[in-house]
């Protein structure tokens, strides 16, 4: 999903995070350097990086805690991960805001080379953990297939507003309506509009973010398919039916109940080859 903290689309977290990995890394090296050749102009070098490198991860946890409460979906599996991403960076930055004010610019002893350690180690974890976010969980990542149109959003204040209106979308085009923590997508199939839960049943991916083919929507975290008229799996591994809503048309205005559930489709039957309605 696109990152809300971005410039021209270029979401900002990934550009700062940069920042405390290469100067925590530094500080770290510049402080072996400095005990080994008891060296202290590589002390004071050690020191000024980590107090920058803890300036940085507070610039970076700006726009990574934007991207958590407004991109993640709050019930997927990528929020949990979040979630300890983000607990992981502030206990790095604690240990090396600990290290650097124990030793200042003195030459670190074994503790303050161990803190550093230890919070390298974090970063190292934490860092595997936003890896995952963005190369799995596609958090932040711009989709663009053809014919989907431009990623698009709408803030509802109830769900008397209209989402949309009817030319907005085009066959194939989906729209993430959000009220509160509520996520509903509104989409256009060959037999209308449609309008269906964002949260896979499977693990909560973004369906919004994921492909429309005919009345089929791709969850594009593992693949998972459902009927946008039913909320019927199509294909795995998502073993619930998806919440469909009402949608009504008034004078080319698209609205959602998003109170009133259509018909449920239950657990997933086996179709043979069903799998092969999306690419
Ligand atoms: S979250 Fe796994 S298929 Fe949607």
């Amino acid at each position: 999903m696109r990152s809300r903290a971005q410039i021209k689309s270029h979401p900002i977290h990934p550009m700062l995070v940069a920042l405390p990995i290469g100067l925590w890394v530094g500080s770290l090296v510049f402080d072996c350097i400095a005990a080994a050749r008891n060296d202290a102009s590589f002390a004071a070098a050690g020191f000024y990086c980590a107090v920058a490198g803890c300036v940085g991860a507070a610039l970076a946890a700006i726009p990574g805690a934007i991207d958590l409460f407004s991109v993640v979906p709050d019930r997927s599996s990528a929020r949990k991960r979040g979630y300890i991403h983000g607990v992981l960076n502030v206990l790095a930055l604690g240990i090396f805001i600990a290290m650097a004010a124990r030793r200042g610019v003195a030459m670190p002893d074994g503790l303050s080379l161990l803190l550093s350690v230890i919070g390298v180690a974090v970063l190292g974890v934490s860092g595997w953990l936003g890896g995952t976010l963005v190369y799995r969980n596609q958090i932040a990542v711009d989709h663009r297939f053809a014919n989907a149109g431009k990623y698009r959003e709408r803030e509802l204040r109830g769900w008397d507003q209209p989402v949309c209106n009817q030319s907005e979308l085009s066959d194939g085009q989906m729209l993430l309506a959000r009220k509160g923590n509520q996520r509903i997508v509104v989409g256009r199939c060959p037999e209308g509009m449609v309008a269906f839960s964002d949260s896979c049943t499977h693990r909560g991916g973004p369906l919004s973010d994921g492909a429309l083919v005919g009345c089929t929507v791709q969850c594009p975290w593992h693949g998972s398919q459902f009927n946008v008229h039913t909320g019927r799996v199509v294909a795995g591994p998502a073993q619930q039916a998806v919440e469909t809503y009402t949608v009504e048309v008034r004078n080319g205005e698209v609205f959602v109940s998003p109170n009133v559930t259509k018909k449920s489709a239950g657990p997933r039957p086996v179709v043979p080859g069903d799998s092969q309605q999306v690419a």
